[in-house]
């Protein structure tokens, strides 16, 4: 796999040094409000490091640099069976870096290379439905509201919350 590059950010595999730096992301208020990793070490380890699919038939993740910083985390999952191929994404940012396109780009990049590399027509994206800056962000790239997955997923208050569905076809990608 090799390291995707956008006008600002890039794209590299996560490699075992960049986990602290990335469970460090994960505990900021402002991440873990939206981004519930496993609580068993080895899920969470394996999920970030995409030798744990979590569901997915592959995971391919990667950390989003900023002059070779480590500022996120951004993984393309994928569903290959034949009738239903499709891939997802899951990204988080350092809070610090909130809102000011970094992530756009790394979705963008992400999904290039899930239609152009690995030949998907179909990418998903299910955040919650009042992650308002993510929403944005992921229409910004493209991504189309399906509609809303009530209480799909709980939150770190322990109660199911609505989540949204949008998908991006390869002639969306802005
Ligand atoms: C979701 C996330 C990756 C988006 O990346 P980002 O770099 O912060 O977002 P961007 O700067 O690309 O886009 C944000 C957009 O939302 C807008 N925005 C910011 N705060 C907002 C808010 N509270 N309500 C609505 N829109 C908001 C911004 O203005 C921008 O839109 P614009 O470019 O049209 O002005 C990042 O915010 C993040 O890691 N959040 C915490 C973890 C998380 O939610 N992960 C996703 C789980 S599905």
């Amino acid at each position: 796999m090799t390291t995707l590059r956008g006008l600002r950010v890039a794209l590299r595999p996560v490699s075992e040094s960049d986990l602290p730096r990335l469970f460090e992301i994960l505990r900021q208020p402002a991440v873990a409000r939206f981004w519930t990793p496993p609580e068993n070490e080895r899920e969470r380890e394996g999920l970030l490091l995409g030798s744990d699919p979590d569901g997915a038939d592959a995971i391919s993740t990667f950390v989003i640099t900023l002059a070779d910083e480590v500022v996120g985390y951004i993984a393309g999952w994928e569903i290959l069976e034949p009738d239903y191929r499709h891939a997802g994404v899951d990204v988080f940012l350092d809070s610090a870096r909130h809102g000011r396109g970094y992530g756009v780009e790394a979705i963008q990049l992400v999904c290039r290379w899930l239609f152009e590399v690995r030949g998907h027509h179909r990418v998903i994206i299910d955040p919650a439905a009042d992650n308002h800056r993510a929403i944005r962000s992921y229409e910004r790239a493209g991504f189309k509201r399906v509609g809303v997955l009530r209480r799909y997923e709980r939150g770190a208050d322990g109660t199911f919350h609505d989540g949204l569905l949008l998908d991006l076809l390869a002639e969306d990608l802005a």
